[in-house]
């Protein structure tokens, strides 16, 4: 027998949360993104190919076992802030849904991953299942999430029965649900806060326990880890919206096929990922 792994798509991949904990759990990966992220020694885990998900044709992922996605949600987030600029955002964005003359392209990464979804299925003659990710505030958009670890919602096919508390063992210094939008020092200097928090006081930790602690402690400023203020942003933005490592664990687990079942949907087919 041809020992098989089963196959994940992680869309949007970014940092490589999902990713991550598929491939600890025995799963081929292949991440898209539309860039290469790197921040220090966080960098994506799998196989990476950079590509525009909205150009994606979802026939290439016929022998996919699982697709996960997690869409930006910078403009979800914006738009529930209380703040009169987001408001009038909104506004903004309902006109342009609602008007005959409108252009409204605000969910066109979330529906993208459906799609492939779709069409990957039709060429597998399978369903092949998809759990997206995204924030509380994408519901006004996209219609209410199935389900939500803390601060990640979820929709697709989220497995039942997910459990309020996972009981799974966290993983140091990984998220832990906490997930924010937005921007300026405020926001950048909470998010700092809250990561070294979850991090904890760890000497020698990962690379975002060592870059806050060591920021606190003034030993150290973005500036010497990074080119520029906005990198160190960008890597603490990407940092927070890594997936947590207990809600990756379960949805790998749950659909990770038994040998026969992969070996039977596969029979004849070629591997082409
Ligand atoms: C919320 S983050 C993904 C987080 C990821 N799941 C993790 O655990 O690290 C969204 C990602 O989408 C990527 N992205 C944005 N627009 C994209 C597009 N049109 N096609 C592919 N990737 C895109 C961004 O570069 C970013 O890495």
């Amino acid at each position: 027998m041809i020992e098989m792994s089963p196959l994940c798509i992680d869309l949007f991949c970014g940092l490589g949360g999902w990713s991550e904990v598929f491939l600890a759990e025995g799963w081929d990966v292949v991440g898209f993104d539309i860039e290469r992220h790197r921040y220090g020694s966080e960098r994506y885990p799998g196989q990476l190919v950079l590509q525009d998900v909205l150009t994606i044709h979802g026939s290439q992922f016929r022998n996919a076992d699982c697709i996960v996605a997690s869409p930006p949600c910078q403009r979800y987030s914006y738009m529930a802030m209380p703040w009169s600029r987001a408001k009038r955002e909104i506004q903004w964005q309902e006109w342009e849904r609602d008007s005959p003359f409108g252009n409204f392209t605000l969910n066109d990464l979330f529906n993208a991953c459906f799609r492939i979804q779709r069409e990957a299925s039709e060429a597998a003659g399978r369903h092949i299942p998809l759990v997206v990710e995204n924030v509380v505030g994408a519901q006004r958009w996209v219609g209410r999430a199935a389900w939500h670890h803390g601060s990640f919602y979820l929709w697709g096919d989220v497995p039942a029965l997910m459990p309020h508390v996972f009981k799974f063992l966290k993983q140091p210094g990984r998220n832990e649900g906490v997930k924010q939008g937005g921007s300026g020092p405020e926001w950048f200097d909470k998010a700092l806060d809250e990561r070294r928090k979850e991090a904890g006081t760890k000497a020698g930790g990962d690379w975002f326990g060592t870059y806050a602690d060591q920021k606190a402690d003034g030993t150290i400023s973005p500036g010497r880890l990074y080119s520029s203020h906005s990198d160190s942003r960008k890597a603490v933005s990407a940092m927070i919206a890594k997936i947590p490592f207990e809600l990756a664990s379960y949805v790998a687990r749950y659909y990770k096929p038994c040998p026969i079942d992969l070996e039977s949907s596969r029979r004849g087919a070629i591997r082409e990922i």
